[in-house]
């Protein structure tokens, strides 16, 4: 029964087919060509090409009445057009004609009248005068003008002049022999074929890409050709489904697109929401199935997060971050953390960025068959090389892509999709990354020790578990995870303070206020070790340990807490024996503190001015002092990656370690706290009156030349163990630098050196000269006259004829403030000697 049923339908459906068939044999003509005398008219007459798969002539899109030239698929029972030729143009009645003029154009135009409402924009070669042409509507839906001849040469096609739609081995992109681009446009509507606001089209600047912009502006790229496809259409290439090919030589820049699926029907559409999509149709569903968009989500959106950020879409939430060297500004935009400057030095290198969608091409270099390492040279020697990548996903063809300028437009793909970018940074940078990626980095480097991996994996997660697990045993106080994570990895880290400059790393400068709470036993006046410049300063024990001094902040800085502690970041990296080691920062709402390595023996200060403890400091000690602190003062303006003026060099701000090596303090504070604004406003210099150059004192000018005026002073000091504004020997107002002039013009300098170093003949009366002669030179008045520290350090360590000094500044204590000591002298009041005129007390 059912077999009959069965055999009934199929009769009466193929009856049915024939009769369609027939009927429209009758009443029109399924012939595929156009000819001089078969144009095509707006009576239901259609052109089928010869396999029935599309359809030429007059329809109406949505509820238009309009009347378009288009091509559709003759099979899909819903009327797909794919092609119109008078989009912009269309007719409002059923008159229209299209047909092949006198000069063998094919052109549409109104019946009876003999303006053309749109035509082929081709000129028939006249040597062919004598034969014919005639458009014909081929298979593949690409509609020819030709001579009517054997060869079909097309003299023009409609592939080259896309609608909306790109149909399998249609053509995208560039012919560079004429110029010609074939873009996709969107409709304005369903109901209006016309040209619309969303183009999809080839740019062949750099490495080839697709781009689909709104109007002119770019919002979605297929990424650079890979080798196997774009890299940024994961959605769109099914390479189960679709065979996608790149044309790139001297004759063309294109793309074409085939289904392996043998008589799969399928299409690229650029839609008027602004997607690109792509459809099939396969027979068993009888409609058309949606089987890849873009751009796929908002990471997509061509340059979400700006020049050198990237997106990342975790979980639904879009996530902006700044390639690595780059941080967020106030407004949001990824800046160089230390400048432009800083790009192009020794030391600079690349940092890895796995599974991404690599930045832009345009305005990428591509070099065919390089080999990584050689696209890594290229890019490291060019300074404007900002990142360089592989074409293939896989690094393994060879070929290479450098990047000049902005990186826009990266993504990260969380599946595996993607490749790896190489981003380049400052050494800074990489030096920070390097070591705290170090076990990463060790670990995963190469596939050989992938046994490694999984082993080391292990034991590292359990001895971070055990120390973990310690650590919460020996403190149930430091609840927070952060604060555990901190004192572990100071665990872990334990020996990094004494690590050298260029091997140490500032692991983790940032500690939870619980720790910090816990290690100076919650501030208490036991551990206070003193009054700072801008606070109290308290002695701690880190759980590991470590002994730590804490400095508190007063909280009225003016700088951002991101600022801050990129500041801190930066002054945690100077490292020098010669300086404090800063450990991290701690910032809890407003507080900050800054935690330092604990100094056991002080400050200068407490030596040197002190009548019992100087005795401790013979000759030796000293100039040991005078030279550590100059290169100290170098290091901070000269060798280190910063150039740091210290601005408040003075005794209190040298601390001693346990073997009374000088240890500079403090240094960074002046920038940390930003006061250049703040001066700028009040004209009040940060500095320590007795210290300060003339200047800085008077016209807040600072300069290396500034901390050269205080290292004399200080200098000076440590030779005669007199403080430059508590001195008064003869005259009242005669400061210690006005004294050591007039010795020194009186040819008597060793009469300053301090008492309790003996007489001249228990030190080298020709070093200690040599010494008050660099002091000297370092307080004259003209900051040009004074020698640089690299020059003072030489001076200091070779037995070279230093130059006569000029007459220093200050010589009478005539110092900004109209106030008088209580001495008498007009000037900074001696009371004030030793306290920090900061940019906070300014405030
Ligand atoms: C069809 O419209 C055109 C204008 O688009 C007009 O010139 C022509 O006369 C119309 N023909 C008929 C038959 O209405
Ligand atoms: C076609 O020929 C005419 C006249 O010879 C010329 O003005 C026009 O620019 C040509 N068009 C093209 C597309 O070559
Ligand atoms: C074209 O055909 C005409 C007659 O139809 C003839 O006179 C002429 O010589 C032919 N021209 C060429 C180039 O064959
Ligand atoms: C095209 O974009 C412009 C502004 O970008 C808008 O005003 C206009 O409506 C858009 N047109 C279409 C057809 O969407
Ligand atoms: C490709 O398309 C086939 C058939 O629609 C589907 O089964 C397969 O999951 C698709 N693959 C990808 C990677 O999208
Ligand atoms: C894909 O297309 C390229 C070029 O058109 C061709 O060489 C290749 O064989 C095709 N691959 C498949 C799987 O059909
Ligand atoms: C574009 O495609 C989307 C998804 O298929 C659809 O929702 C939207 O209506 C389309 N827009 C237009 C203008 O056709
Ligand atoms: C952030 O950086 C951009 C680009 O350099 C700049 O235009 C902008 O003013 C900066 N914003 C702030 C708050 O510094
Ligand atoms: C570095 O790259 C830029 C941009 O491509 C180029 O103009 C410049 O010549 C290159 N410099 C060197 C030294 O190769």
């Amino acid at each position: 029964m059912a077999m009959i049923m069965y055999f009934v339908k199929r009769f009466l459906l193929l009856f049915l087919h024939t009769l369609l068939q027939f009927l429209l044999l009758r009443c029109g003509t399924s012939l595929d060509t156009i000819t001089v005398s078969e144009p095509v008219t707006d009576d239901g007459k259609v052109l089928v090409s010869p396999g029935k798969t599309f359809a030429l002539g007059f329809f109406s899109p949505g509820m238009s009445t309009h009347r378009y030239v288009g091509i559709w698929y003759y099979t899909a029972p819903e009327h797909t057009v794919v092609w119109v030729a008078n989009r912009d143009n269309p007719i409002n009645n059923n008159s229209g004609v299209l047909s092949i003029d006198a000069h063998g154009k094919l052109v549409l135009r109104v019946k009876d009248q003999s303006q053309h409402i749109w035509s082929t924009d081709t000129n028939v070669s006249k040597s062919n005068n004598n034969i014919s042409t005639i458009a014909q509507l081929l298979d593949s839906g690409n509609l020819i003008l030709t001579h009517d001849d054997e060869r079909k040469m097309a003299l023009w096609q409609s592939f080259d002049y896309p609608t909306d739609t790109s149909l399998p081995n249609m053509k995208l992109g560039l012919d560079q022999r004429t110029g010609l681009n074939r873009v996709l446009t969107s409709w304005k509507s369903k109901d209006d074929p016309g040209t619309g606001n969303w183009s999809y089209k080839m740019d062949s600047n750099g490495s080839p890409q697709l781009f689909l912009y709104q109007g002119k502006v770019p919002w979605w790229r297929s990424g650079h050709w890979n080798g196997d496809g774009w890299s940024g259409i994961p959605t769109l290439q099914n390479t189960s489904l679709f065979n996608i090919s790149l044309v790139d030589n001297e004759n063309e820049i294109t793309t074409s697109w085939e289904v392996l699926t043998p008589g799969l029907l399928s299409t690229l559409v650029v839609n008027g929401s602004g997607l690109v999509q792509r459809y099939v149709y396969p027979e068993r569903y009888s409609k058309w199935i949606m089987v890849g968009e873009a751009p796929f989500d908002e990471c997509d959106k061509y340059g979400k997060c700006g020049a050198f950020g990237k997106c990342n879409k975790v979980s639904n939430e879009v996530e902006c971050s700044c390639l690595p060297g780059l941080q967020k500004n106030a407004s949001g935009v990824c800046v160089r953390k230390r400048g432009a400057a800083s790009m192009c030095g020794s030391g600079v290198g690349f940092v890895k960025v796995p599974n991404v969608k690599v930045p832009d091409t345009s305005a990428a270099r591509v070099k065919t068959g390089l080999s990584m390492e050689a696209c890594r040279q290229l890019c490291l020697n060019n300074c404007s090389c900002t990142a360089y990548a592989s074409v293939d996903a896989r690094e393994e063809k060879g070929g290479c892509m450098n990047w000049n300028g902005d990186l826009i437009d990266t993504r990260v793909y969380g599946d595996g999709n993607g490749q790896s970018l190489y981003v380049r940074v400052d050494a800074v940078e990489l030096d920070d990354l390097y070591h705290s990626r170090k076990t990463e980095a060790g670990f995963f480097a190469s596939k050989k020790r992938l046994a490694i991996t999984v082993v080391g994996m292990l034991v590292t997660s359990f001895l971070i578990l055990l120390v973990v697990h310690l650590v919460i045993k020996r403190k149930r106080k430091g609840s927070a995870n952060q604060t555990m994570f901190n004192e572990a990895s100071s665990i872990l880290f334990k020996d990094s303070p004494k690590l050298d400059e260029r091997r140490g790393k500032p692991d983790l400068p940032f500690f939870e206020l619980s720790t910090v709470v816990a290690a100076t036993d919650n501030f208490s006046a036991a551990n206070r070790l003193g009054q700072g410049g801008f606070g109290p300063v308290y002695k701690g024990q880190l759980a590991n340990g470590q002994e730590i001094a804490v400095k508190t902040l007063s909280k009225s800085s003016r700088q951002g807490t991101e600022e801050f502690k990129n500041e801190v970041l930066l002054i945690a990296k100077l490292q020098h024996r010669n300086l404090v080691r800063l450990f991290g920062c701690s910032i809890h709402k407003e507080e900050r503190m800054l935690i330092y390595e604990y100094m056991p023996n002080k400050s200068l200060d407490f030596f040197i001015f002190d009548e019992i403890r100087r005795q401790l400091l013979d000759w030796r000690k000293r100039f040991e002092i005078i030279v550590g602190i100059a290169r100290g003062v170098l290091y901070l303006h000269q060798d280190s990656r910063l150039k740091i003026i210290h601005r408040d060099l003075k005794a209190s701000n040298v601390l001693l370690d346990a073997a009374m090596n000088p240890k500079i303090s403090d240094f960074g504070l002046a920038r940390m706290f930003g006061d250049d604004q703040i001066e700028a406003n009040t004209n009040r210099p940060v500095g320590t009156y007795g210290y300060m150059s003339p200047e800085y004192a008077m016209e807040g000018l600072y300069s290396t030349k500034s901390d050269v005026f205080s290292y004399g002073v200080l200098a000076l000091e440590i030779i005669s163990g007199k403080r430059n504004n508590h001195f008064h020997v003869g005259s009242p107002c005669l400061n210690l630098i006005g004294h050591a002039w007039d010795l020194w013009t009186e040819g008597k300098s060793l009469d300053i050196v301090d008492s309790s170093l003996g007489d001249e003949a228990s030190y080298p009366a020709h070093e200690v000269l040599r010494c008050i002669q660099i002091g000297l030179l370092c307080v004259q008045e003209q900051a040009t006259d004074r020698p640089s520290m690299l020059e003072v350090v030489f001076m200091l360590g070779n037995e070279v004829n230093v130059p006569s000094p000029n007459k220093p500044a200050f010589i009478n204590r005539r110092i900004i403030d109209s106030g008088q000591d209580a001495s008498g002298c007009a000037g900074a009041p001696a009371s004030v000697n030793d306290i920090t005129i900061s940019a906070l007390e300014a405030r």
